[in-house]
């Protein structure tokens, strides 16, 4: 269990060890978030109002055993007018053709990017006050609507992470609400454009058998092309303050 801060605002963020991740964190913290970060590095970011997890997100019982011990009571404190969930940790793992990839590893991929965000949008949903403003972003992805040859698993889990958010957002407005849960409560899916990280160079590095669009990346890459991570981190943020309109939206950055 970690000790409590002043704020009256608590972001739960996955993947802060970098990336975008990592500058959504130093961002709310900025604008007077506590933030709650997981990764299975720990974070760079040293800040009395930063707790970091490490936890492998590919593991989903470890994970959800992990979180709710260091999270759970946290997020139910009534000091909370507000709370954020932003589910960016995610897997480019499981590459190459279909008849290739292994079931185990896709199992991994799948926990990351689907499962334990579902899971996560549940956990926020049913342990924050009633009363609280609940905003919560899911990273999304041109490949949820894009087939890339040679990424199966990552274009086919963004596809289901953005349906998730979608069901949940529908739920939300029928019979199935629990009457516990926070009114106040959009969801907002968000594709943040190419953006200069660990996971682009990756998608650079990749053999050209494993993913043809690899030369396309290393085009954006050589022309100036990818954003740097303060820019989608800007409009994460600003979505976690605002009065969030639609039960659920989708936005590309800018
Ligand atoms: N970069 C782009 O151009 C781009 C484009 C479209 C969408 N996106 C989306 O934006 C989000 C962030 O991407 P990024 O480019 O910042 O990625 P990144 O640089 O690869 O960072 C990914 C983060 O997720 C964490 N993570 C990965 N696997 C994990 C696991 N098993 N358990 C816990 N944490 C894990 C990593 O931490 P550890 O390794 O320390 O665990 C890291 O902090 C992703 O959802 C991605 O799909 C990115």
């Amino acid at each position: 269990m970690f000790e409590t801060s002043a704020s009256d605002r608590l972001a739960l963020v996955t993947g802060t060890s970098t990336g975008i991740g990592a500058a959504i964190a130093r961002q709310l913290l900025l604008c007077g978030w506590e933030v709650a970060g997981v990764a299975r590095r720990s974070s760079a970011i040293e800040h009395d109002r930063y707790r970091h997890l490490a936890a492998d997100l590919q593991d989903a019982p470890a994970a959800v055993a992990a979180i709710e011990t260091a999270f759970g009571a946290l997020l139910g404190e009534s000091r909370w007018r507000r709370i954020g969930l932003v589910n960016n940790a995610a897997s480019v793992a499981a590459t190459g053709p279909v008849p290739r990839l292994d079931a185990a590893e896709l199992v991994r991929v799948y926990s990351v990017n689907v499962a334990m965000p579902l899971w996560l949008m549940g956990f926020v949903a049913r342990h924050g006050p009633r009363g609280a403003a609940i905003r919560i972003v899911n990273l999304s992805s041109g490949a949820a609507v894009r087939a890339a040859p040679g990424l199966a698993a990552y274009c086919s889990s963004k596809a289901a992470l953005r349906m998730a958010g979608m069901v949940f957002g529908a739920e939300l407005d029928s019979p199935l609400r629990p009457a516990d849960t926070p009114a106040d409560l959009s969801i907002l899916s968000y594709s943040p454009g190419v953006v200069d990280t660990e996971m682009q160079l990756a998608s650079r590095s990749m053999s050209v058998e494993d993913f043809p669009w690899g030369g396309m990346f290393r085009d954006f890459a050589a022309q100036g092309l990818l954003v740097a991570p303060d820019l989608p981190a800007a409009e994460v943020v600003a979505y976690l303050e605002s009065d969030g309109g639609e039960r659920f939206a989708e936005r590309k950055r800018g």
